[in-house]
């Protein structure tokens, strides 16, 4: 059993910051984390709707110690940190606020967290592999980035308007704008779309495209195993939920805060389980 922890004047305090929170993972992520490396901080989930603007000056003003930043703010605590890092300078959006000494900086850890759930939760590293990304929003574009910086052969964005799978495609040399056929002859396809979240029945992907030499990816973790994920299954192919992906951004964002690696072991040891290696 892990001891609650003693919340004092030292605690150093982490947050997630937007609208909504309320149903965030982060906190307890971060916290079972804080609590198994013995440190003095904590991580609370602070609903901000509006003055986007003045997040980064309340992170000084409060001393806090590291921020994640969701919707809709992404945008502007990138143009108001102290510095960009990272693929926020291309990306031009952030989900992290850490310290560099007296500066704020702004990263985006997104892309980074599924390449690394690609290698480690996969086994897969992207360098000389096709992929097709599903969809053209904020998780697309940190995706596309990442796997162009990572080496992948080719990218195809498949995105039902046409100029944001224009502008994502934009964000990797290798990637460029395609239609669903295009699944047929990727090694990795990956749905950032948010078709077969929560009761949904739906896939993003007809039947027929998937087939058993697929690794088929979805970056929506509820439910665990999607519409997308069951029809890859069937198919015979491999499969990877987004749950990898949401622990692995969280580690980023924690490495960078703390200077420490995350612990090895289940990071939701009261849930379903997902264990680190
Ligand atoms: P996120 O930040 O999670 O990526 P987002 O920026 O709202 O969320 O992007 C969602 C992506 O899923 C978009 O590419 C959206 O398509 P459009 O660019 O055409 O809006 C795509 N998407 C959302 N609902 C969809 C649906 N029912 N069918 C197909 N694509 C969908």
């Amino acid at each position: 059993m892990e001891s609650a922890p003693t919340v004092s004047s030292q605690t150093r305090v982490a947050a997630v910051v937007g609208d909504p929170v309320g149903h965030s993972l982060s906190p307890q992520i971060h916290n079972g984390w804080f609590s198994r490396l013995g440190l003095d901080w904590v991580y609370v989930a602070l609903p901000v709707s509006g003055a986007g603007d003045r997040i980064v000056d309340s992170m000084r003003a409060l001393s806090l110690a590291g921020l994640n930043v969701t919707m809709p703010h992404k945008e502007v605590v990138a143009r108001t940190a102290d510095r960009l890092t990272g693929s926020s300078q291309i990306l031009g959006v952030a989900n992290t606020l850490y310290w560099h000494g007296d500066e704020i900086l702004a990263t985006s850890t997104d892309g980074d967290g599924f390449v690394a759930s690609l290698r480690a939760d996969a086994g897969r590293d992207p360098s000389g592999l096709s992929f097709v990304v599903l969809g053209a929003g904020g998780a697309a574009r940190g995706i596309v980035e990442a796997l162009g910086r990572a080496g992948a052969r080719s990218i195809v964005v498949v995105n039902r308007t046409a100029e944001r799978a224009e502008s994502a495609a934009g964000l990797a040399p290798v990637a460029t704008v395609g239609d669903l056929e295009a699944a047929r002859e990727a090694d990795v396809i990956v749905n950032t779309t948010p078709v077969g979240m929560g009761d949904s029945n739906r896939s993003p992907l007809p039947e027929g495209l998937i087939g058993a030499a697929h690794l088929v990816v979805d970056i929506v973790y509820n439910p665990r195993l999607t519409p997308l994920l069951r029809q890859a299954e069937a198919a015979g192919a491999s499969t990877l939920g987004g749950i990898g992906m949401l622990i692995r951004q969280a580690a980023l964002s924690f490495e960078l805060w703390t200077e420490l690696a995350v612990p090895p072991g289940d990071v939701f040891p009261d849930g379903p389980g997902w264990a680190l290696s």
